[in-house]
């Protein structure tokens, strides 16, 4: 049965069965490449996407669980995000593979926390793991943004 999800602002009709984790509908049905696979196992945090603004794990996310709940992948992020800007301005990524969802994960934190603590940035991406160990990048990034004007406002 066709189930419509809320995808990045539009609705969008989808075919798999309910219990088709998230990933799977994002990536293969709707395209929406830019949030990776990792473990499968909501270990990792490669696959992490918001929903209702909370970062959840899509690889662990049944799409019958999701009426009416807005979804935002990294494209729903547009590309100007304060956050998007730092990780140019830093230089953040290396092979970039877990750099979507050390984003969203960063995303949900600053729309709630605008000016996070040490203890706060812990918190918000313990679960998102980096092989290529660029944690203090990602750090020093969502510090800078938090300084940017937009996200400063809403402190
Ligand atoms: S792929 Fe979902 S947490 Fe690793
Ligand atoms: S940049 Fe390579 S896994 Fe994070």
């Amino acid at each position: 049965m066709a189930r419509t999800l809320n995808v990045n602002g539009a609705s969008v009709a989808v075919a798999a069965p309910d219990d088709t984790p998230l990933l799977w509908v994002l990536r293969d049905e709707l395209k929406l490449t830019g949030t990776k696979y990792g473990c499968g196992i909501a270990a990792c945090g490669a696959c992490t996407v918001h929903a209702d603004g909370k970062a959840i794990r899509s690889c662990q996310t049944p799409i019958g669980s999701l009426d009416g709940v807005k979804i935002t992948t990294i494209e729903g992020l547009g590309g100007a995000h304060p956050l998007q800007i730092a990780w140019v301005k830093l230089d953040v990524p290396q092979c970039g593979y877990c750099q979507s969802g050390q984003i969203m994960s960063a995303a949900a934190l600053l729309a709630r926390t605008p000016r996070p603590s040490d203890g706060d940035i812990d918190a918000a991406m313990d679960g998102n793991l980096c092989r290529c160990g660029t944690y203090q990048r990602i750090r020093a990034a969502i510090k800078d943004a938090a300084a940017a004007p937009a996200v400063a406002a809403a402190a």
